[in-house]
């Protein structure tokens, strides 16, 4: 599948203009999500045998998502288990709706497939968002696989009331998704990564906090997870360029702040070194860097925070993931989970099955019972 999907259709999408492409792409997925025979058909090809694993108290059914920004629209929603996925992250999503940066904002640099982009939190804002995934809901086009939000900051919110903007799209939203992601760590809206400074981070997720527990209690008749008023995980995302020590002044506010679990990473703003003047064309546009340069890197910061909480906190782990040797390497450096972007754009939708068998096989190798046996055995 993947063979095909590089030797036949990326040539003809890599003629197009990124963003047309995506966006394309995704109105197309938008229609097809429509109609249950069309996912139930494309399920059927694509979605792996079950490699299910449990964290934040959810149940995944495999532990290959798909990463914030291909679907900031939630667009696409019913169409991503089709593809195989465990989970979904919807978003960025900020309180106020926004264009973004002006375009062109999506560069690909092919010979290293890696991605840069600037797009600067283009999102419906969250009201729109919470009416389409309510219209999901009304559809009977709900996933069977828990979703989550990816949450950031509106361009035109000073950050000093960061807080406020988080906790209006906290919210609305929460009735709508299972967990939510505090990202405090895309380069592309000005200051946004200096909330991770562990002060600003404290006042975002007291906000949200302090709505997770205006919780009443369920007495609903299926899993909290459904309850539109249980608390939800509240997880952060954090950047590849943090230091050590930053990271682990981030790390001191998980107690304290019931932090679920860390997303590592997002994007760098760092470039690979390269005599490639096609490479270094691309590299000198502003923006975060994904796709395979960035995976040692984020490999390395999820070993660190796998150490340092001694494997007692959560890890969604990604950046570079093209394969099962880079799923199952984030996943013995201590990720629970994994997602992927830029390995979709480069290596098309067979890639989620591949990953899922592949890991399925690294762990009957390996003499492992199951996924979690695995999570941080190189850290
Ligand atoms: C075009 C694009 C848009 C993105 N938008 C977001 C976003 O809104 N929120 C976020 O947390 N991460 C965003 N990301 C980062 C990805 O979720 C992911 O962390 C990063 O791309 C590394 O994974 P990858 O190497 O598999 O792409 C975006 C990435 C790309 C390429």
């Amino acid at each position: 599948m993947s063979w095909i999907y590089r030797t036949l259709l990326r040539p003809a999408l890599f003629a197009q203009d990124s963003e047309e492409i995506h966006n394309c792409t995704l109105a197309l997925l938008n229609c097809l999500g429509r109609h249950e025979v069309i996912c139930d058909a494309l399920a059927s090809f694509l979605a792996p045998p079950e490699l299910p694993v449990a964290v934040f108290g959810l149940r995944f059914p495999n532990p290959v998502g798909l990463a914030a920004g291909m679907d900031k629209h939630a667009a696409a929603l019913p169409v991503w288990p089709a593809l195989g996925f465990g989970f979904s992250e919807m978003g960025g999503v900020t309180w106020h709706p926004q264009p973004g940066n002006p375009a062109p904002r999506l560069f690909r640099a092919v010979a290293d497939e890696a991605l840069i982009n600037r797009m600067g939190f283009n999102n419906p804002g969250a009201e729109a968002m919470a009416q389409t995934l309510a219209q999901w809901r009304a559809l009977g086009r709900w996933p069977g696989h828990p979703v989550g939000i990816n949450l950031g900051k509106s361009r035109i919110t000073p950050l000093e009331k960061a807080a406020e903007d988080y906790a209006g799209s906290f919210r609305l939203l929460r009735p709508h998704a299972d967990f939510f992601v505090v990202n405090v760590s895309s380069p592309n809206t000005p200051n946004l990564r200096r909330l991770q400074d562990k002060a600003a981070l404290d006042e975002i997720l007291a906000a949200l906090q302090a709505i997770n527990s205006t919780s009443q209690e369920s007495n609903h008749p299926q899993s909290a997870i459904r309850n539109p008023h249980s608390p939800r995980p509240i997880l952060v995302k954090v950047a590849p360029d943090l230091s050590f020590e930053a990271l682990d002044e981030i790390l001191e506010l998980a107690g304290p702040r019931q932090i679920a679990g860390l997303v590592a990473t997002n994007t760098t703003i760092t470039r690979p070194e390269t005599r490639n003047l096609d490479l270094q064309r691309i590299y000198a546009e502003a923006g975060g860097l994904s796709g395979r340069p960035l995976r040692a890197r984020s490999t390395e910061i999820i070993r660190h925070l796998f150490r340092q909480t001694k494997g007692q906190l959560p890890l969604i782990g990604m950046g570079g993931i093209f394969d099962a040797t880079d799923a199952w390497e984030k996943i013995c450096a201590g990720a629970s989970l994994v997602q992927i972007y830029t390995g979709l754009v480069y290596e098309g939708p067979g890639l989620v099955q591949e990953v899922v068998l592949g890991l399925s096989e690294r762990l009957r190798a390996a003499g492992l019972a199951n996924l979690q046996q695995a999570v941080g055995i190189e850290a």
